[in-house]
């Protein structure tokens, strides 16, 4: 099924969100009692998310609701950066924001960072480098790198560092990382990848 797809019926415009009238001062109480319809804009798409509670996280609600796992669940805390999304083209933490802030803001996940979700240069790097044990953290690495170089692309290795220094590995010791965003930036000022 396309990742698009369940959105059949009538849906509102991105940026509302509805239920039994409109949100009070007592559902922002008691978030974890109302249960809404919303929708957001994700990958370019526009996905509805029904039955919802207020209090869900948004990663919650691209994992279990909206079939995207590529952002991970870790510390849950806005500690390790495994769960790295790009909202409005900022990277954030999907564990630590309510899915319905999200609403009237763009979502773009690691799977919505190449076309079709395929994976690109950056993850191509990272495997080449050894800079993939686990994997865990990679899908918030592949996120973060990927918004540096595209604001950056000659970052130095002092502005990486500084650039991933929210993204937690438990498993490579960084060196590997460093070096796939060294040989990124080579490559890509190559005209490779
Ligand atoms: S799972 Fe969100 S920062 Fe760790
Ligand atoms: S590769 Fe295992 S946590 Fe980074």
């Amino acid at each position: 099924m396309s990742p698009d797809a369940g959105t059949a019926g009538p849906v509102t415009a991105p940026g509302t969100i509805t239920g039994e009238g409109s949100p009070t001062a007592e559902d922002a109480a008691a978030p974890y009692e109302r249960v809404e319809r919303y929708e957001l804009s994700v990958n370019g798409g526009v996905r509805t998310v029904e039955d919802a509670w207020l209090g869900e996280s948004l990663l919650y609600v691209l994992r279990e609701r909206l079939g995207l796992p590529g952002a991970k669940n870790a510390c849950e805390q806005g500690e390790c950066g495994s769960c790295s999304v790009l909202l409005d083209g900022e990277v954030v933490c999907a564990c630590c924001m309510l899915a319905v802030d999200a609403v009237g803001s763009t979502v773009v996940t690691v799977e919505g960072l190449t076309a079709g979700g395929e994976a690109g240069d950056v993850q191509a790097a990272l495997l080449e480098a050894g800079g993939v044990q686990c994997g865990f953290c990679t899908p918030g690495f592949v996120v973060a790198i990927h918004d540096l170089l595209r604001r950056r692309p000659d970052a130095d290795e002092l502005e990486v560092r500084e650039a991933l220094s929210g993204n937690l590995c438990r498993c490579t010791g960084y060196g590997r990382i460093l070096e796939a965003v060294r040989r990124l930036q080579e490559g890509r000022a190559r005209g490779v990848g």
